[in-house]
């Protein structure tokens, strides 16, 4: 079955199809009707006749029979009205479905998305955040579509700096320095390492002696490196846990892992006619990337002292992926500022023919997370914030909160309920901006539990388990919808939505669009509430009104979860 929206597109473009091949409704939801379809203009552009004679004889092939009545309006719309009995039966279908409509992939995607990707032995702070939770929520979506997620962690763990890291591991002894590490103080430890490396001219010249040795794989720096590693590999599940983010160590695949491929992306390059030396290093020239004087941009694949660069190991990556792990599509979960490293890579990518044009593959770009001044937010010293403050502090208020709302939970699942409202104020805050914008974080605004918030929706969804747990054993299978007011029935049409939602914000890789969504049902609901009392009415309205509370709360869990947010019952 497919969606109700798919069901009219479908139908109607038999209409237009039939005026002229390919011809698109431009099929929308509408204030007017139910649905409209706008696509009458163009089409009659098109023909050569007036829209609204075109809009006549679409209206009059009848396509739509039995499914919903079609009129024209204005100049040349067409306003769609679905069919009582249509709907009925539609919402019908979603009582008994665990998914609510939303079909499984019928040939699953194999998708890789690349996410979060800090760098070890430095802190994760909240220039992480935007990647962690759009890339978590697109993973999420995406296994709930059906399709097959392969989550790639690209840490930082390799280059220059590992021998200044290790050589200071080695100054402050193993134990101290893992000790240090695995409490998660990785500034400390950084820090003490550039300090180090800054002051001391014998420390530098150790550190780079480290460096040959570690890309020589000499056995016991390779050790140590390892360990630099793991902790912090380490450190970084706790924040995902921490977070409640569904990476793994196992999807850490970080810059190191590619290696040993380096050296045959240089040759194959080469040998394919891409490669130039340019000021004594190795790049591709790919075409249309020019600076502002109009010269052509360089790719570097191999610097001049030999060392291969960021790009080189991303074009391994892309190898990888497409050639080993079977990618129909990459996503690359990074800021804004490296959009144009990654178009380069693509491009290069494309024309060594490494990522065939049946491949999607997008740089999901966002922008930055701004302080209350709109410049990077900072903590009031001026560093930028750990991550785990960041949550900490948010938990602290959302626990305050709830303290002040005269909760009776117990210190425990008080505590768990304000880590969950915490998560899901600060990642719905983030997901509910369209990425590309730059949003300024204020935790008291992502906090609350009215407007467009993440609590708000935590709470509608509890306010909806509270009346069905007071409603008690109902049985909702033999609710019939009968949809008889313009609340209950905007609430049904906004229920039969689910699904295009979700295939809205997959196509766009555009997590604000089911958030929106989300806080639109929410909205329908509050309309619906005030029309249509629930416990205190008798018979089957009771029934047909307790099944729209249960779809809705349904939808809500689910879309929420989707979005790495978690649905409590109560609140
Ligand atoms: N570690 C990198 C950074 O901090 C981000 C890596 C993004 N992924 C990639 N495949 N280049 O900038």
């Amino acid at each position: 079955m497919g969606s109700t929206y798919e069901i009219l597109a479908e139908r109607l473009a038999r209409s237009f199809e039939r005026l002229a091949p390919g011809a698109d409704p431009v099929l929308r939801a509408s204030d007017r009707a139910d649905f409209q379809a706008n696509g009458v203009m163009a089409l009659a552009k098109t023909l050569g006749r007036p829209p609204r004679d075109v809009a006549v004889e679409i209206v009059a092939m009848n396509d739509l029979d039995g499914v919903a009545v079609v009129e024209v309006a204005g100049p040349g719309f067409l306003n769609i009205t679905l069919e009582p009995a249509f709907l009925a039966a539609q919402l019908g279908a979603l009582v008994g479905d665990e998914r609510l409509g939303l079909a499984r992939a019928a040939s699953p995607k194999t998708v890789v998305i690349d996410y979060s990707a800090p760098n070890v032995a430095k802190e994760m702070h909240i220039g992480h955040l935007r990647s962690t939770v759009i890339g978590d929520a697109l993973a999420r979506t995406e296994r709930l579509a059906g399709n097959h997620v392969i989550a790639r962690n690209h840490v930082g763990d390799w280059g220059t700096p590992f021998g200044m890291l290790i050589e200071y591991l080695l100054d402050l002894g193993e134990d101290r320095a893992i000790a240090e590490l695995s409490i998660g103080d990785l500034n400390t430890f950084y820090q003490g390492a550039r300090t180090a490396f800054d002051a001391d001219e014998a420390f530098r010249d150790r550190s780079r002696a480290r460096v040959v040795l570690l890309q020589g794989g000499d056995p016991e720096t390779r050790r140590l490196w390892h360990l630099l590693v793991d902790q912090s590999v380490a450190y970084f599940s706790q924040v995902y846990a921490k977070l409640d983010v569904t990476l793994t160590p196992r999807d850490v695949v970080g810059e190191s892992f590619y290696n040993d491929a380096l050296e045959g992306v240089v040759a194959d390059l080469d040998a394919l006619g891409l490669l130039e030396e340019s000021d004594g290093a190795r790049c591709v020239f790919p075409p249309g990337f020019t600076n502002r004087d109009g010269e052509r941009l360089p790719l570097i694949v191999q610097k001049r002292d030999e060392g291969f660069g960021y790009a080189a190991t991303d074009l391994a990556a892309v190898r990888d992926r497409v050639g080993r792990l079977g990618a129909n599509e990459m996503l690359y979960v990074v800021g804004a500022p490296q959009a144009q490293h990654f178009a380069m890579v693509f491009a290069v990518a494309r024309s060594a023919g490494w990522l065939p044009d049946a491949v999607r593959c997008e740089h999901v770009a966002f922008g930055s997370i701004l302080g209350p001044d709109r410049k990077m937010y900072k903590s009031r010293s001026g560093e930028t914030v750990k991550l785990v403050d960041l949550l900490d502090e948010a938990i602290e208020r959302a626990d305050e909160a709830l303290v002040e709302r005269g909760t009776d939970l117990e210190d425990e699942a008080r505590h768990e309920l304000a880590t969950q409202i915490a998560r899901a104020a600060i990642k719905y805050a983030d997901l509910s901006t369209e990425r590309q914008r730059d949003y300024v974080f204020d935790l008291d605004r992502m906090l609350a539990f009215e407007g467009d918030t993440g609590p708000y929706l935590q709470y509608a969804h509890a306010r909806l388990r509270s009346i069905l747990r007071r409603a008690g054993d109902v049985e909702l299978g033999a609710a019939a919808f009968t949809l008889d007011n313009a609340p209950s029935r905007a609430l049904a049409l906004g229920l039969l939505g689910w699904p295009d939602a979700v295939a809205s914000m997959l196509e766009g890789a555009a997590p604000h669009r089911l958030c929106t969504y989300l806080f639109d049902l929410a909205q329908r609901l509050t309309a619906f509430y005030e029309a249509c009392p629930v416990l205190s009415a008798e018979g089957a309205v009771r029934v047909e009104r307790l099944a729209l509370c249960e779809l809705a709360a349904r939808t809500l869990a689910l879309g929420l979860d989707a979005l790495g947010i978690a649905a409590p019952e109560r609140m």
